[in-house]
């Protein structure tokens, strides 16, 4: 529910800059009524001819950004060389601290444990959140001996490799490394 009405939030404002936009333009041709004013037919028909052009991108974009928002990470939000990628990333800055398995058993058993990374306790101490708050919080504070230290690309794919070991399924899109994106993606335990 929460992901159709950002989609309906993010549509309303994209139609409203359209409108604010074909307003601009609806001006801009009554100017040069103006200008041209009674000189030739043609001259209006054409700019009306402009102006019912200007529309149709609006409803172009209305409805790629409804096609856009997959609403659950059970949806194959990801691909699966994504999770592949992500894997290795995990290996090199994750596992040291998550474990092998990402269940909070360090591969140092000489370390303390952390919270796992996923199924069921991952996924209820996230159930409900979003794909951009994970990637914010793991952004600004992990690895937690060095946060920051990865790419937004690095992340996005180890948040992959993440869904991936929950048993999430891939699909034919990459997670996009683009937290807006993110924030139409909630975490369930559940389909
Ligand atoms: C040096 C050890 C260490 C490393 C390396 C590390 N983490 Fe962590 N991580 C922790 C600890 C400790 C916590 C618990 C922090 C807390 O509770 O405040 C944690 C918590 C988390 C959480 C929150 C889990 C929850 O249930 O709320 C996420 C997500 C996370 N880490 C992701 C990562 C990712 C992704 C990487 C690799 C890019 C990583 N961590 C690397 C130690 C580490």
């Amino acid at each position: 529910m929460e992901a159709s009405r950002t989609t309906r939030i993010l549509m309303g404002s994209s139609v409203r800059a359209c409108v604010l936009d074909v307003r601009a333009r609806v001006l801009d041709v009554r100017a040069r009524l103006v200008t041209v004013h009674a000189r030739r037919p043609t001259v209006l028909a054409r700019s009306i001819f402009v102006f019912a052009c200007t529309l149709v991108p609006c409803a172009v974009a209305a409805q790629d950004e409804s096609a856009a928002a997959p609403g659950s990470v059970w949806d194959g939000v990801f691909t699966e060389a994504q999770a592949a990628r992500g894997r290795l990333t995990y290996a090199g800055a994750c596992g040291l601290c998550h474990g092998r398995r990402l269940n909070g058993a360090p591969d140092d058993p000489d370390m303390v444990s952390t919270p796992p990374l996923a199924r069921a306790r991952f996924l209820r101490e996230w159930e409900g959140r979003s794909l951009g708050a994970l990637l914010a919080y793991t952004r600004l504070t992990m690895p937690e001996d060095n946060p920051g230290s990865l790419t937004d690309a690095e992340y996005v794919d180890v948040i992959a490799y993440m869904l991936s070991v929950s048993r999430m399924p891939a699909g034919d899109g990459e997670l996009p490394a683009d937290a807006r994106r993110l924030a139409d993606i909630v975490i369930q335990g559940e389909q």
